[in-house]
């Protein structure tokens, strides 16, 4: 009989037309709290979301490495460590404060921030919010340089088996690793480009999203420089969902990058690629227009280890207890697959 396994966070969940995305810190000496408030996590949610079943609310948690240490016990995520920076010849990629990632997505902005508001309400001021980006669709799917984002991403139990842990941690199955860099856009530049030179940047066509072929594609482009393979010549992928947030009066124009998988080292190699180069100094030419002003990475538990997060001191026996997934995310169908498979 097959072995049930812990249910994960909607990492997976439907596509969606808005976001929110806040990074908190924890004020030292309220871990206390901010556990209880990460255990409530998952009740709020279903209040919110079974208002309106269709929408799609889901709310994603995630800690630091700093943060795991401070408010949780027992093992630690074999692959969790603090975001790291890059300076590459050309182009930085920091890492900036925040313990606790909120991703919050659904089809309409009002369930968003209503659960957002009731989240925050409880964790009162035991938290500081660090950086807040409302997210939205741009017409289909694209980033606000005009060109469809998200394309390859695996679907289905493909991308479970890309983003969720397995065998490998067996105490944090069902687990997860996000990378997340706010980037802003030089857009006055990008549009001084004529659209074949912005292709030449991303590596697809722009209207009708085809990727270039292998001999026009530039090395210095973003799909070139983000295709990545192991020792096997397997490719290796992680699930992106990116969303454009811009503010008109001051100009900003962003795209919110966010990367799940089960192993960061995934993602790292990617950012390593496009800040360092690869060869070295063949770096990404998105970075030309996009500035990455903050960096962090955290640790996604299942649904279940996150309502019971042991606090330090405490110990898990065995891994956490699985539960239905209609409790944990009501009216959705997750379509995850088997969280089981080979380590990536
Ligand atoms: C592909 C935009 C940052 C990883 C793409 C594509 C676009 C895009 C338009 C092509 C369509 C697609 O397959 O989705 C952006 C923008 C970024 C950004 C606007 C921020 C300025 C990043 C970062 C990473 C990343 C930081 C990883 C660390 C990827 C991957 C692909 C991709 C893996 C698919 C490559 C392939 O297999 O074809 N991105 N991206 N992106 N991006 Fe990004």
């Amino acid at each position: 009989m097959a072995v049930p396994q812990p249910v994960p966070q909607l990492v997976l969940g439907p596509p969606t037309q808005t976001a929110v995305f806040l990074t908190l810190t924890v004020a030292p000496g309220r871990e206390d709290d901010v556990r209880d408030g990460l255990r409530e996590l998952s009740g709020l949610s279903r209040s919110v979301a079974f208002r309106a079943r269709d929408d799609a609310l889901a709310c994603v948690a995630g800690l630091s490495s700093d943060a795991w240490d401070r408010l949780a016990g027992g093992p630690r995520p074999r692959e969790l460590h603090p975001f790291t920076p890059l300076q590459g010849p050309r182009h930085l990629a920091p890492a900036t404060p925040g313990d606790l990632l909120l991703h919050l997505r659904a089809r309409r902005a009002d369930l968003c921030f209503e659960l957002a508001r009731l989240v925050l309400d409880g964790f009162g001021d035991a938290v500081t919010v660090v950086d807040e980006v409302h997210g939205f669709t741009y017409f289909d799917e694209r980033d606000l340089l005009g060109f469809v984002d998200g394309s390859e991403n695996p679907t289905g139990s493909a991308a479970a088996d890309v983003v969720l842990i397995g065998d490998e941690d067996p105490d944090f199955r069902g687990g997860s690793y996000v990378v997340v860099q706010k980037y802003l856009h030089d857009l006055t530049a990008w549009n001084a480009l004529p659209t074949e030179e912005q292709e030449r940047v991303i590596g697809r066509h722009k209207a009708d999203n085809l990727e270039l072929p292998d001999d026009v594609k530039p090395p210095d482009s973003h799909v070139a420089l983000t295709t990545v393979e192991d020792e096997d010549g397997e490719e290796q992928r992680i699930v992106r969902q990116n969303m454009p947030f811009g503010r008109l009066g001051t100009a900003e124009f962003g795209t919110y990058f966010i990367g799940y998988s089960r192993t960061p080292a995934v993602t790292e190699r990617m950012l390593r690629n496009m800040f360092l180069g690869d060869p070295p100094g063949t770096t990404d030419r998105i970075l030309d227009f996009s500035t990455a002003v903050t960096g962090g990475l955290f640790f996604v538990p299942s649904a279940g280890l996150l309502d019971d997060l042991p606090a330090p001191g405490e110990t898990r026996e065995t891994a956490p207890e699985p539960v239905p997934a209609e409790a944990v995310h009501p009216g959705s169908s997750l379509g995850i697959g088997s969280l089981k498979g080979a380590p990536a």
